[in-house]
């Protein structure tokens, strides 16, 4: 069912975007990802294609809507097609409300939040073409907020807005979307090196199987927003 179609994931040179990449890969599904940077995207692409060889990754920052619209061309010129968009490239940097910089809360806000907006903008023309499935990548910090959290809960608190105003405007077209809001995910995060102190998180590849899952489901229904924690959190 899921063989032939199409995916583009933002950020998927490491963590959770690598994660959904190597699963989708599995099972079948043609995946195009985006990084900043040249070498680590190629470096991605590389090892993606143990998987399978319909792996295309690209250069692009979310934070450009430019960038965003030549991936997509670059998409349609090598698959023909895109069927599923994760909006997943972010950032956090973590500080109390006045020592956060201004570049600091515009970098959280142009990536996390206008960047889910331009990879949207960029794609939607072609996933109305396949009735296609616009997932993004907020947090459980889009519902709770914490110290030093301001401007990461405030792109956060706004993907979950941003998705599910989008999923009631593109349902109209059969384009279904999704939030999924994960706990904590071994990743590069916050300048987290994953190693055994992480076995207890969520895995990339626990991202993977969610999104599988919900790309799996039936037309008639839509899992709109999605709260994926760890099962047993470290004290
Ligand atoms: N890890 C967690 O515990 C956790 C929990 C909840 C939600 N999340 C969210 O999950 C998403 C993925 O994070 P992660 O944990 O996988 O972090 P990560 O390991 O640091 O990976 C982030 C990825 O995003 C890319 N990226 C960053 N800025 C970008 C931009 N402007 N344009 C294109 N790509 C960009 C990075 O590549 P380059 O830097 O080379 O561009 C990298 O591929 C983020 O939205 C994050 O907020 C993470």
């Amino acid at each position: 069912m899921l063989e032939n179609k199409v995916a583009y994931i933002t950020g998927g040179t490491k963590g959770i975007g690598y994660g959904i990449a190597k699963i989708l890969l599995e099972n079948g599904i043609s995946v195009a990802f985006s990084g900043r940077k040249r070498d680590d995207v190629e470096k991605a692409e590389h090892d993606l294609q143990q998987y399978s060889d319909n792996v295309l990754g690209i250069v692009s920052d979310v934070r450009n809507l430019e960038s965003e619209k030549k991936a997509v061309k670059y998409i349609i010129e090598k698959f023909g097609r895109l069927d599923f968009v994760v909006a997943n490239a972010g950032l956090g940097i973590f500080k109390p409300v006045d020592e956060l910089s201004a570049e600091e809360w515009n970098d959280m806000i142009e990536t996390n939040l206008t960047g889910v907006f331009y990879t949207l903008k960029a794609s939607v023309g072609e996933l109305k073409k396949t009735e296609g499935y616009y997932i993004t990548i907020s947090s459980l910090a889009g519902a709770n907020f914490f110290e030093n959290g301001t401007g990461y809960n405030a792109s956060k608190f706004g993907v979950v807005g941003f998705t599910q105003a989008a999923m009631i405007d593109l349902r109209k077209y059969n384009i279904k979307s999704t939030v999924i809001m994960p706990g904590s995910v071994a990743t590069y995060f916050n300048g987290n090196i994953p190693s055994e102190k992480d076995s207890w998180k969520i895995q990339p590849e626990d991202m993977g199987n969610l999104v599988l899952d919900i790309l799996k489901m039936n037309p008639r229904v839509l899992p709109s927003k999605i709260e994926f924690r760890a099962t047993k959190p470290a004290k």
